[in-house]
């Protein structure tokens, strides 16, 4: 049972914004500092999930997913650090948001095009505020 747990929190430091850090700070101390999420963080766990699924969909050439209108909640949820809502924030969403909601649904010509640039618009974005999720967003670029 501890072993899962152990491994629980591993996985939830792989994906926060300094996880190397954060391991480093388990590693220092016996005491395990939980944390609250942000509304951010809880939005962008789900987007980083439904964008595997639309991803393994646009592979199979299945039926897409209908745009998850709470994605827009990316203007407004509450972040960690409310400084991170810069201009450049808001123009980065504003691009994956509209990315987004042309990808899903129907197919065009231009669908891989359009959900890649969406998923470069996120590790823009991750850039400057958020890095330890980079790899993993990274792993949704279709090839
Ligand atoms: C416009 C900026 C922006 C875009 C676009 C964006 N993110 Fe984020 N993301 C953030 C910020 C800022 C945080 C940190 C939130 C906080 O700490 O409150 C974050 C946090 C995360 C986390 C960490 C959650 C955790 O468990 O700690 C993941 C995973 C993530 N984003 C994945 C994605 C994926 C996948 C995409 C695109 C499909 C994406 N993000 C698009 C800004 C962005």
């Amino acid at each position: 049972m501890q072993k899962v747990f152990t491994i629980f929190i591993i996985c939830l430091l792989l994906q926060a914004c300094n996880s190397k850090n954060e391991r480093n700070d388990v590693e220092n101390s016996n005491e395990l500092v939980m944390y609250e999420p942000s509304e951010m963080t809880i939005l962008m766990r789900k987007i980083h999930e439904v964008n595997k699924i639309v991803k393994d969909q646009i592979i199979k050439n299945d039926s897409l997913l209908i745009f998850p209108e709470d994605f827009t909640k990316i203007f407004s949820a509450t972040l960690t650090d409310s400084t991170e809502r810069d201009d450049e924030f808001i123009i980065l969403a504003r691009s994956f948001i509209d990315l987004q909601k042309i990808t899903f649904s129907t197919y065009s010509d231009s669908t891989v095009y359009n959900f890649n640039q969406s998923i470069n618009n996120c590790v823009e974005c991750h850039r400057t505020r958020c890095p330890g999720p980079i790899p993993e967003i990274k792993k949704l670029l279709i090839n």
